[in-house]
């Protein structure tokens, strides 16, 4: 069987497995896959399933690929099965060359090498020299069934301990270096452990073989994470962490998450988040989008809500926007600034909430262009309408590509921010009959309490903030009526609290704050904005006016969110940090209404 690996790949992708199955099984669509009576035990109701690259029954249990399946129907051996196959679909089987069979034979050596490693680093890990290391795993929240799981170890401290180990096994040193666990020496010298002192993480393909490791320091100390090079066995590029495990999770239901790190992935699905993976310390690949593809049609990235994460996020929609077609999309999470999944659920966050709230890609895809572009000014509009234009161009699909640009440009010429994330603010267009800075300052507090009318149940988050800016007298009156009522009403709607102030005899106030004039007000104060946006812009002139008490509740925040890491606290550190980005962006003002 010594063929290569791309041959078997590439049939695979050339054999529509719904087509084969449906030849022999009577198949109905069961969402985007089929399902149908299993050929391999006697059942009425069906409980077989087809997926794009692979059948699962979930009666007996059968599962596999096109090929498997023919030869579990047909009776037939591998080779046999892959003839039959190929020639349906086209393909002529490579010829077997005596050097492509050694090399085979040599690639199976160094699996079973890689697997001796693993045993060795996995029983050191609960010898008194692998104390520490499990200690430091279970501080870090991992339970001992999870670090059995993925097998985790420890290295030893090196010097040769590992080929020592391995020796009763007959397996030398060549192999070692083969495998990528040792490193020839120079100058003559022995070769020499890559890991030593390092907790372990066995790295598998996509059947489960371990093909590489990852090993990390203890505390702190550089680098971080060493992981195993190139050898004939492992390709960081065609690679994801735990995607043999996800790709079953993914059967049974559970959503495809692609995340950053090792631990990241670990403690997600400890947390019975299976379809968790993770790139191994690059940015994602073609290769690995076709892998993420075949096991789902919409993947979710999740990317850190700071610079680094929108340019990764970026990078990566830019990577595949040729690839996308109707049936392989994308979805992005963005996190909190600075959080990673491994500590949001050490925190206790939602992060099922976190995923159904990833909007679809043009929406994203959008937010994350207008975010570098200001757009004030004509000559501005029509070089992002553009950008749009290229964007969606760029996807190879052509149905898809034009239903993209008329997403992206619905969005550029929709008269309100849609709902869902912050918007991104604008540059306040100071110029309308420029006003001096008393004035500017006036215009601030108007819009603040005009936020506050429009979405009275933000006074919670923001009263002791509110209560200590500066107003002109009118405001400070109605900012008084609005204190107390939050105290004694039972909801906090904005047509409670309007009838209250008509009430206290401040409808005039309340209507001149809610006025377009002198300036019209941000978006986010008009009566159909989002709260989130609204929390947003709050904070956003808050910070304005007063910088360093921003900075103050963007720290509380944190340390708020850390506790009790609940929607709400989520929902104010997301609001504070847009609006801190925005400052620091120098914006002056959430985007007015134009
Ligand atoms: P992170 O620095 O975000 O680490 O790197 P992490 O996964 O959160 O790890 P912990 O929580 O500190 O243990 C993300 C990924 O980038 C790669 C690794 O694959 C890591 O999981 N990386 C990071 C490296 O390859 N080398 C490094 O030195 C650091
Ligand atoms: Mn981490």
């Amino acid at each position: 069987m010594a063929l290569p690996g791309g041959f078997l790949d590439e049939l695979r992708a050339r054999t529509p497995l719904a087509g084969l199955v449906g030849q022999r099984v009577r198949l109905t669509r069961s969402g985007r896959n089929w399902k149908g009576c299993c050929p391999f035990h006697n059942e009425k109701t069906p409980s077989f399933y087809v997926y794009e690259n692979g059948f699962h029954c979930f009666g007996c249990g059968a599962s596999g690929d096109a090929i498997s399946f023919v030869m579990q129907t047909q009776g037939l051996g591998f080779m046999d099965a892959v003839g039959q196959l190929a020639a349906s679909a086209g393909m002529e089987v490579p010829k077997p060359t005596p050097e492509a069979e050694a090399a085979e034979r040599r690639r199976l050596d160094l699996f079973q090498v890689m697997q001796a490693a693993a045993d060795s680093y996995r029983r050191r890990l609960f010898l008194p020299e692998g104390a520490a290391a499990l200690a430091y795993l279970r501080g870090r929240g991992l339970s001992d069934a999870t670090i059995a799981e993925f097998g985790l170890g420890w290295s030893g401290e090196g010097r040769g301990a590992l080929a020592a180990d391995l020796a009763r096994q007959e397996i030398g040193v060549d192999q070692l270096v083969a495998c990528g666990l040792m490193r020839a020496g120079e100058d003559g010298r022995p070769p020499h452990d890559l890991f030593f002192n390092r907790v372990m993480f066995p790295i598998r393909d996509a059947r489960g073989r371990i093909i590489s490791f990852g090993g990390r320091i203890m505390g702190e100390g550089q680098p971080k994470y060493v992981n195993g090079p190139e050898t004939e066995l492992f390709a960081k590029r065609r690679t994801l962490y735990a995607l043999d495990r996800a790709a079953a999770a993914c059967r049974t239901g559970a959503t495809l998450l692609v995340v950053e790190g090792y631990m990241d992935v670990i403690a997600l699905h400890q947390a019975g988040f299976g379809g968790a993976v993770a790139p191994l310390g690059t940015a994602l690949t073609e290769e690995q989008f076709e892998l993420l593809w075949r096991l789902s049609p919409e993947p979710v990235l999740c990317f850190d809500g700071d610079g680094a994460g929108r340019r990764a996020a970026l990078r990566a929609i830019d990577l595949a926007l040729p690839m996308l077609r109707p049936d392989r999309g994308l979805r992005l999470a963005r996190l909190p600034e600075g959080q990673d999944p491994d500590s949001l659920l050490r925190a206790g966050a939602d992060i099922a909430a976190l995923l159904e709230r990833a909007p679809p890609l043009a929406d994203v895809l959008y937010d994350l262009l207008a975010e570098t572009h200001d757009l004030a000014r004509p000559e501005q509009r029509a070089a992002f309408r553009a950008k749009l234009d290229a964007t969606a161009a760029r996807i190879g699909d052509r149905h898809l590509g034009r239903e993209y640009r008329s997403a992206l440009l619905d969005r550029f010429y929709a008269p309100r921010p849609r709902r869902g994330a912050p918007r991104p603010a604008r540059v306040l267009p100071v110029a309308r009959g420029a006003i001096r800075p008393e004035e500017a300052a006036a215009e601030r507090g108007r819009a603040m309490v005009a936020i506050l009318l429009r979405h009275p149940d933000l006074l919670h988050d923001v009263d002791e903030a509110f209560g200590a800016i500066d107003l002109p007298p009118p405001l400070i009156r109605l900012r008084a009526a609005m204190l107390s009522w939050m105290d004694s009403a039972e909801t906090l709607d904005s047509a409670g609290l309007m009838s209250h102030l008509n009430a206290s005899g401040l409808a005039a106030e309340a209507a001149q704050a809610l006025s377009a004039m002198p300036l019209p007000l941000p978006v986010c104060a008009l009566p159909d904005s989002m709260p989130a946006e609204a929390e947003a812009g709050w904070w956003h002139l808050f910070g304005l006016m007063n910088p360093g008490r921003l900075e103050e509740e963007v720290e509380a925040a944190q340390s708020d969110f850390a506790a009790r890491a609940d929607s709400a606290a989520e929902r104010r550190l997301v609001a504070l940090c847009t609006a801190r980005d925005a400052l620091r962006r120098g914006e002056t003002g959430p985007a007015p209404d134009d």
